[in-house]
Protein backbone atom coordinates (compact mmCIF):
# COMPACT_ATOMS: atom_id res chain seq x y z
CA UNK A 1 0.00 0.00 0.00
CA UNK A 2 3.18 2.30 0.70
CA UNK A 3 3.61 2.50 -2.38
CA UNK A 4 1.19 4.55 -3.49
CA UNK A 5 2.41 7.50 -1.73
CA UNK A 6 6.18 7.21 -2.82
CA UNK A 7 5.10 6.71 -6.62
CA UNK A 8 2.84 10.08 -6.45
CA UNK A 9 6.33 11.79 -4.45
CA UNK A 10 8.55 10.79 -7.32
CA UNK A 11 5.54 11.89 -9.93
CA UNK A 12 5.17 15.42 -8.18
CA UNK A 13 9.32 15.64 -8.02
CA UNK A 14 9.53 14.85 -11.32
CA UNK A 15 7.01 17.65 -12.96
CA UNK A 16 7.39 20.15 -10.16
CA UNK A 17 11.15 20.30 -9.81
CA UNK A 18 12.65 21.51 -12.88
CA UNK A 19 10.30 24.06 -13.08
CA UNK A 20 10.89 25.79 -9.67
CA UNK A 21 14.51 25.77 -10.14
CA UNK A 22 13.64 27.46 -13.57
CA UNK A 23 12.11 30.27 -11.83
CA UNK A 24 14.90 30.55 -9.09
CA UNK A 25 17.23 30.90 -11.99
CA UNK A 26 15.60 33.23 -14.03
CA UNK A 27 17.18 36.40 -14.24
CA UNK A 28 14.95 39.26 -13.14
CA UNK A 29 15.16 40.96 -16.18
CA UNK A 30 13.69 37.79 -18.16
CA UNK A 31 11.14 37.82 -15.14
CA UNK A 32 10.56 41.90 -16.28
CA UNK A 33 9.82 40.73 -20.14
CA UNK A 34 7.44 37.75 -19.41
CA UNK A 35 5.86 40.25 -17.12
CA UNK A 36 5.20 42.35 -19.28
CA UNK A 37 4.49 39.86 -22.37
CA UNK A 38 2.10 38.14 -20.44
CA UNK A 39 0.07 41.17 -18.83
CA UNK A 40 -1.32 42.62 -22.13
CA UNK A 41 -1.98 46.04 -20.31
CA UNK A 42 -1.36 49.49 -21.74
CA UNK A 43 1.90 51.02 -19.36
CA UNK A 44 3.46 51.04 -16.24
CA UNK A 45 4.61 54.23 -14.62
CA UNK A 46 7.45 53.42 -12.52
CA UNK A 47 9.37 55.41 -9.85
CA UNK A 48 11.98 54.62 -6.86
CA UNK A 49 11.50 57.25 -4.40
CA UNK A 50 15.43 57.59 -3.38
CA UNK A 51 14.36 59.65 -0.27
CA UNK A 52 12.38 56.65 1.79
CA UNK A 53 13.63 53.50 -0.41
CA UNK A 54 10.15 52.35 -1.58
CA UNK A 55 9.56 51.54 -5.25
CA UNK A 56 6.21 52.63 -7.03
CA UNK A 57 4.42 51.46 -9.81
CA UNK A 58 0.98 52.65 -11.82
CA UNK A 59 -0.54 49.97 -13.79
CA UNK A 60 -2.42 50.95 -16.69
CA UNK A 61 -3.88 47.95 -17.96
CA UNK A 62 -6.63 49.25 -20.29
CA UNK A 63 -8.41 52.72 -20.65
CA UNK A 64 -11.00 51.57 -23.62
CA UNK A 65 -13.62 52.55 -21.82
CA UNK A 66 -12.23 55.82 -20.11
CA UNK A 67 -9.23 56.82 -17.69
CA UNK A 68 -8.18 53.95 -15.19
CA UNK A 69 -8.78 53.65 -11.95
CA UNK A 70 -8.46 51.40 -9.13
CA UNK A 71 -7.22 51.22 -5.58
CA UNK A 72 -3.86 52.45 -4.10
CA UNK A 73 -2.26 49.64 -2.02
CA UNK A 74 0.72 50.01 0.54
CA UNK A 75 2.31 46.63 1.06
CA UNK A 76 5.86 44.95 2.14
CA UNK A 77 6.86 42.77 -0.70
CA UNK A 78 9.59 40.15 -1.66
CA UNK A 79 11.02 42.25 -4.41
CA UNK A 80 9.97 45.04 -6.60
CA UNK A 81 9.40 42.72 -9.24
CA UNK A 82 6.55 40.62 -7.10
CA UNK A 83 4.89 44.34 -6.09
CA UNK A 84 4.78 44.63 -10.01
CA UNK A 85 3.52 41.24 -11.05
CA UNK A 86 0.67 42.45 -8.08
CA UNK A 87 -0.08 45.43 -9.23
CA UNK A 88 -0.09 43.84 -13.11
CA UNK A 89 -2.45 41.16 -11.89
CA UNK A 90 -4.90 43.71 -10.20
CA UNK A 91 -4.76 45.82 -12.84
CA UNK A 92 -6.50 43.45 -15.32
CA UNK A 93 -8.97 42.22 -12.49
CA UNK A 94 -10.05 45.97 -12.14
CA UNK A 95 -10.55 46.01 -16.00
CA UNK A 96 -13.02 43.48 -16.01
CA UNK A 97 -14.49 44.95 -12.30
CA UNK A 98 -15.08 48.05 -14.16
CA UNK A 99 -16.41 46.29 -17.46
CA UNK A 100 -18.92 44.44 -14.95
CA UNK A 101 -19.95 47.36 -13.07
CA UNK A 102 -20.65 49.24 -16.92
CA UNK A 103 -18.53 52.38 -15.17
CA UNK A 104 -16.71 55.02 -17.74
CA UNK A 105 -13.60 54.08 -16.30
CA UNK A 106 -11.01 51.38 -17.26
CA UNK A 107 -8.47 49.18 -15.06
CA UNK A 108 -5.52 50.07 -13.30
CA UNK A 109 -4.47 49.64 -10.14
CA UNK A 110 -0.79 51.26 -8.06
CA UNK A 111 1.21 49.15 -5.73
CA UNK A 112 4.11 51.23 -3.50
CA UNK A 113 6.57 47.90 -1.85
CA UNK A 114 7.20 50.07 1.51
CA UNK A 115 10.95 48.99 2.75
CA UNK A 116 10.19 46.88 5.77
CA UNK A 117 8.46 48.61 9.05
CA UNK A 118 8.65 52.24 7.10
CA UNK A 119 4.67 52.85 6.89
CA UNK A 120 4.56 54.49 10.29
CA UNK A 121 7.30 57.12 9.54
CA UNK A 122 7.67 57.56 6.07
CA UNK A 123 3.71 57.62 4.89
CA UNK A 124 3.39 61.10 4.07
CA UNK A 125 7.25 61.28 2.74
CA UNK A 126 6.02 57.98 0.06
CA UNK A 127 3.02 59.37 -0.77
CA UNK A 128 4.57 62.98 -1.72
CA UNK A 129 6.42 61.45 -3.88
CA UNK A 130 3.40 59.24 -5.27
CA UNK A 131 1.56 61.87 -5.94
CA UNK A 132 4.05 63.64 -8.05
CA UNK A 133 4.09 59.97 -10.37
CA UNK A 134 0.34 60.21 -9.92
CA UNK A 135 0.12 63.83 -11.62
CA UNK A 136 2.83 62.29 -14.19
CA UNK A 137 0.51 60.43 -16.12
CA UNK A 138 -1.99 63.03 -16.39
CA UNK A 139 -5.17 61.76 -15.50
CA UNK A 140 -4.42 58.22 -17.55
CA UNK A 141 -5.05 57.01 -13.87
CA UNK A 142 -7.26 57.70 -10.97
CA UNK A 143 -6.08 56.70 -7.46
CA UNK A 144 -8.81 54.90 -5.21
CA UNK A 145 -8.38 53.63 -1.31
CA UNK A 146 -7.49 49.91 -1.17
CA UNK A 147 -5.32 47.70 0.97
CA UNK A 148 -3.29 49.98 4.10
CA UNK A 149 -4.75 53.37 1.96
CA UNK A 150 -8.23 55.33 3.25
CA UNK A 151 -9.99 58.47 1.86
CA UNK A 152 -7.62 60.58 4.45
CA UNK A 153 -4.49 59.38 2.00
CA UNK A 154 -6.62 60.56 -0.77
CA UNK A 155 -7.00 63.96 0.54
CA UNK A 156 -3.43 64.23 1.12
CA UNK A 157 -2.55 63.22 -2.42
CA UNK A 158 -5.67 65.41 -3.84
CA UNK A 159 -3.22 68.32 -2.10
CA UNK A 160 -0.69 67.91 -5.27
CA UNK A 161 -2.76 66.12 -7.78
CA UNK A 162 -6.75 66.07 -8.70
CA UNK A 163 -6.67 61.90 -9.84
CA UNK A 164 -8.28 60.38 -7.18
CA UNK A 165 -11.61 58.66 -6.09
CA UNK A 166 -12.75 58.49 -2.14
CA UNK A 167 -11.60 61.70 -0.46
CA UNK A 168 -13.27 62.07 2.72
CA UNK A 169 -16.56 63.66 2.59
CA UNK A 170 -15.32 66.81 4.32
CA UNK A 171 -13.11 67.50 1.33
CA UNK A 172 -15.98 66.51 -0.77
CA UNK A 173 -15.37 63.27 -1.86
CA UNK A 174 -17.23 59.83 -1.24
CA UNK A 175 -15.48 58.31 1.71
CA UNK A 176 -14.81 54.66 2.53
CA UNK A 177 -15.70 52.09 0.52
CA UNK A 178 -16.12 49.81 3.05
CA UNK A 179 -19.47 49.62 3.68
CA UNK A 180 -20.70 48.73 0.31
CA UNK A 181 -17.78 46.78 -0.69
CA UNK A 182 -19.02 44.21 2.55
CA UNK A 183 -22.49 44.98 1.39
CA UNK A 184 -21.43 43.80 -1.86
CA UNK A 185 -20.08 40.86 -0.50
CA UNK A 186 -23.11 40.58 1.38
CA UNK A 187 -25.64 40.47 -1.67
CA UNK A 188 -23.11 37.78 -3.36
CA UNK A 189 -23.31 35.78 -0.60
CA UNK A 190 -27.19 35.81 -0.81
CA UNK A 191 -26.83 34.98 -4.63
CA UNK A 192 -24.38 32.31 -3.85
CA UNK A 193 -26.42 30.80 -1.02
CA UNK A 194 -29.54 30.66 -4.14
CA UNK A 195 -27.81 28.94 -6.49
CA UNK A 196 -25.83 26.65 -4.05
CA UNK A 197 -28.34 25.73 -1.25
CA UNK A 198 -31.30 26.67 -2.80
CA UNK A 199 -32.56 29.14 -0.55
CA UNK A 200 -31.63 33.08 0.13
CA UNK A 201 -32.57 32.66 3.98
CA UNK A 202 -29.01 32.12 5.38
CA UNK A 203 -30.35 32.16 8.81
CA UNK A 204 -28.63 29.54 10.69
CA UNK A 205 -26.15 28.55 7.77
CA UNK A 206 -22.23 28.76 8.46
CA UNK A 207 -20.32 31.13 6.87
CA UNK A 208 -16.10 31.36 7.80
CA UNK A 209 -14.90 34.86 7.05
CA UNK A 210 -11.30 35.02 6.49
CA UNK A 211 -10.20 38.43 7.43
CA UNK A 212 -11.46 40.66 9.31
CA UNK A 213 -10.08 43.84 8.49
CA UNK A 214 -12.18 46.97 7.76
CA UNK A 215 -14.67 44.85 5.03
CA UNK A 216 -14.71 41.81 6.97
CA UNK A 217 -15.78 43.40 9.95
CA UNK A 218 -18.23 44.63 8.45
CA UNK A 219 -19.13 41.84 6.53
CA UNK A 220 -19.68 40.10 9.57
CA UNK A 221 -22.07 42.61 11.07
CA UNK A 222 -24.10 42.40 7.83
CA UNK A 223 -24.43 38.19 8.07
CA UNK A 224 -24.98 38.19 12.07
CA UNK A 225 -27.99 41.40 11.84
CA UNK A 226 -29.00 38.11 8.79
CA UNK A 227 -28.86 35.35 11.19
CA UNK A 228 -26.03 33.49 10.22
CA UNK A 229 -23.52 31.05 12.32
CA UNK A 230 -19.97 32.94 11.51
CA UNK A 231 -17.29 31.63 12.00
CA UNK A 232 -13.50 34.65 11.73
CA UNK A 233 -9.86 34.43 11.57
CA UNK A 234 -7.27 36.75 10.42
CA UNK A 235 -3.48 36.93 11.10
CA UNK A 236 -4.04 39.36 13.33
CA UNK A 237 -5.05 37.81 17.27
CA UNK A 238 -5.82 41.23 18.48
CA UNK A 239 -8.27 41.58 15.10
CA UNK A 240 -10.13 38.15 15.69
CA UNK A 241 -10.98 38.91 19.50
CA UNK A 242 -12.29 42.25 18.55
CA UNK A 243 -14.53 41.06 16.51
CA UNK A 244 -15.47 38.16 18.13
CA UNK A 245 -16.63 39.39 21.43
CA UNK A 246 -18.55 43.12 19.58
CA UNK A 247 -20.42 40.38 17.29
CA UNK A 248 -20.16 36.98 19.31
CA UNK A 249 -18.85 34.83 16.69
CA UNK A 250 -17.07 32.02 16.57
CA UNK A 251 -13.03 31.85 15.62
CA UNK A 252 -10.65 29.43 14.06
CA UNK A 253 -7.27 29.65 13.61
CA UNK A 254 -5.91 31.14 10.06
CA UNK A 255 -4.50 28.01 8.83
CA UNK A 256 -7.94 25.84 9.43
CA UNK A 257 -10.36 28.67 8.10
CA UNK A 258 -9.98 27.91 5.02
CA UNK A 259 -11.11 24.13 5.22
CA UNK A 260 -13.15 24.46 8.31
CA UNK A 261 -16.83 22.94 7.39
CA UNK A 262 -19.29 25.74 6.43
CA UNK A 263 -21.78 26.76 4.02
CA UNK A 264 -20.26 29.46 2.40
CA UNK A 265 -16.14 30.90 2.52
CA UNK A 266 -15.81 34.75 2.74
CA UNK A 267 -11.93 35.31 1.50
CA UNK A 268 -11.82 38.71 2.63
CA UNK A 269 -7.81 39.05 3.34
CA UNK A 270 -5.25 38.06 1.06
CA UNK A 271 -5.14 37.27 -2.71
CA UNK A 272 -4.45 32.98 -4.03
CA UNK A 273 -6.04 31.22 -1.11
CA UNK A 274 -7.88 29.25 -4.22
CA UNK A 275 -5.14 26.75 -5.45
CA UNK A 276 -4.22 23.35 -5.87
CA UNK A 277 -3.02 23.13 -2.18
CA UNK A 278 -6.51 24.35 -0.71
CA UNK A 279 -9.08 23.36 -3.10
CA UNK A 280 -8.91 19.71 -1.92
CA UNK A 281 -9.31 20.85 1.21
CA UNK A 282 -12.47 22.81 0.95
CA UNK A 283 -15.83 22.06 3.11
CA UNK A 284 -17.97 24.72 1.79
CA UNK A 285 -20.99 24.96 -0.82
CA UNK A 286 -19.85 28.01 -2.23
CA UNK A 287 -17.18 30.86 -2.18
CA UNK A 288 -17.97 34.64 -1.80
CA UNK A 289 -15.73 37.25 -0.54
CA UNK A 290 -14.13 40.55 -1.00
CA UNK A 291 -10.15 40.02 -1.82
CA UNK A 292 -8.75 40.60 -4.93
CA UNK A 293 -7.11 37.58 -7.36
CA UNK A 294 -8.81 35.04 -4.76
CA UNK A 295 -7.54 32.13 -8.22
CA UNK A 296 -3.82 31.47 -7.36
CA UNK A 297 -3.81 30.42 -11.17
CA UNK A 298 -6.53 29.82 -14.07
CA UNK A 299 -6.73 26.49 -13.71
CA UNK A 300 -8.45 26.63 -10.05
CA UNK A 301 -11.53 27.83 -11.65
CA UNK A 302 -12.16 24.43 -13.17
CA UNK A 303 -10.86 22.75 -9.85
CA UNK A 304 -14.09 24.40 -8.35
CA UNK A 305 -16.62 23.64 -10.47
CA UNK A 306 -15.12 20.06 -10.52
CA UNK A 307 -15.72 19.98 -6.71
CA UNK A 308 -19.02 21.28 -7.35
CA UNK A 309 -18.32 24.66 -5.27
CA UNK A 310 -20.22 27.49 -6.13
CA UNK A 311 -17.15 30.36 -6.63
CA UNK A 312 -18.04 34.03 -6.78
CA UNK A 313 -15.89 35.69 -8.73
CA UNK A 314 -13.69 38.13 -7.04
CA UNK A 315 -13.91 41.03 -9.58
CA UNK A 316 -18.07 40.86 -8.74
CA UNK A 317 -18.04 40.01 -5.33
CA UNK A 318 -15.88 43.04 -4.73
CA UNK A 319 -17.60 45.53 -7.13
CA UNK A 320 -19.43 47.62 -4.84
CA UNK A 321 -16.16 49.77 -3.78
CA UNK A 322 -16.31 50.77 -7.51
CA UNK A 323 -19.76 51.36 -7.39
CA UNK A 324 -19.79 53.57 -3.98
CA UNK A 325 -16.74 56.09 -5.53
CA UNK A 326 -17.99 55.90 -8.76
CA UNK A 327 -21.52 56.37 -8.21
CA UNK A 328 -21.75 59.27 -5.67
CA UNK A 329 -18.85 61.19 -7.57
CA UNK A 330 -18.92 60.40 -11.35
CA UNK A 331 -23.03 59.78 -11.41
CA UNK A 332 -23.88 61.91 -8.57
CA UNK A 333 -25.81 58.78 -7.25
CA UNK A 334 -27.62 59.26 -3.58
CA UNK A 335 -26.97 56.64 -0.70
CA UNK A 336 -29.74 54.84 -1.96
CA UNK A 337 -28.89 54.36 -5.75
CA UNK A 338 -25.51 53.43 -4.66
CA UNK A 339 -27.18 50.31 -2.16
CA UNK A 340 -29.66 49.72 -5.69
CA UNK A 341 -27.17 49.76 -8.14
CA UNK A 342 -24.31 47.18 -5.02
CA UNK A 343 -27.79 44.98 -4.83
CA UNK A 344 -28.02 43.99 -8.06
CA UNK A 345 -24.39 42.48 -8.29
CA UNK A 346 -26.41 39.45 -6.78
CA UNK A 347 -28.47 39.21 -10.17
CA UNK A 348 -25.30 39.38 -12.32
CA UNK A 349 -23.99 36.36 -10.34
CA UNK A 350 -27.16 34.68 -10.79
CA UNK A 351 -26.36 35.43 -15.11
CA UNK A 352 -23.08 34.21 -14.10
CA UNK A 353 -24.12 31.15 -12.64
CA UNK A 354 -26.45 30.24 -15.17
CA UNK A 355 -24.11 30.56 -17.52
CA UNK A 356 -21.12 28.71 -16.38
CA UNK A 357 -23.70 26.33 -15.48
CA UNK A 358 -25.06 25.88 -19.15
CA UNK A 359 -21.92 26.86 -20.88
CA UNK A 360 -19.69 23.76 -18.76
CA UNK A 361 -17.37 26.00 -17.74
CA UNK A 362 -15.98 27.64 -14.69
CA UNK A 363 -18.00 30.48 -13.19
CA UNK A 364 -14.28 33.01 -13.48
CA UNK A 365 -14.18 32.12 -16.81
CA UNK A 366 -17.98 32.67 -17.33
CA UNK A 367 -18.00 36.40 -15.70
CA UNK A 368 -14.74 37.05 -17.43
CA UNK A 369 -16.43 36.05 -21.00
CA UNK A 370 -19.62 38.84 -19.57
CA UNK A 371 -17.33 41.27 -18.99
CA UNK A 372 -15.12 41.07 -22.16
CA UNK A 373 -18.37 41.20 -24.51
CA UNK A 374 -18.82 44.50 -22.69
CA UNK A 375 -15.59 45.42 -23.24
CA UNK A 376 -16.19 44.41 -27.00
CA UNK A 377 -13.64 42.02 -27.21
CA UNK A 378 -15.05 39.28 -28.95
CA UNK A 379 -14.14 35.40 -28.15
CA UNK A 380 -12.40 33.12 -30.35
CA UNK A 381 -14.56 30.53 -31.20
N1 LIG B 1 -9.99 50.19 -4.39
C1 LIG B 1 -11.20 49.57 -4.73
C2 LIG B 1 -10.98 48.56 -5.85
O1 LIG B 1 -9.85 48.43 -6.28
C3 LIG B 1 -12.35 50.52 -4.96
C4 LIG B 1 -12.37 51.60 -6.00
C5 LIG B 1 -11.71 51.57 -7.21
C6 LIG B 1 -13.19 52.66 -5.78
C7 LIG B 1 -11.86 52.57 -8.14
C8 LIG B 1 -13.35 53.67 -6.70
C9 LIG B 1 -12.70 53.63 -7.90
O2 LIG B 1 -11.87 47.85 -6.25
Amino acid sequence: MTSIPQCLSVRTFVVVAPRAAWQRERMPSERYEDLFRTWGGEFVATCHDTATGAFMFICVHSTSRGPAAGGLRMKEYASPLDAMQDGMRLSSAMTLKMAICDAPLGGGKSVIAIPAGALPTLRKKILTRYAALLDSVHGAYYAAPDMNTGPADMDFIYEQTPYVFCRSAERGGSGSTTRHTALGVFHSILASAEHALGTRNISGRSVAVQGVGEVGAALVELLVQAGARVIVSDASAERVADVASRFGVAHAAPEQIASTPCDIYAPCAIGGVLNARSIPELRCAAIAGAANNQLETPEDDARLRERGIVYAPDFVASAGGVLHGVGIERWRWSEAQVDAAVARLGGILLDVFAAARSGGIGTHAAAERLARAKLGITEPS
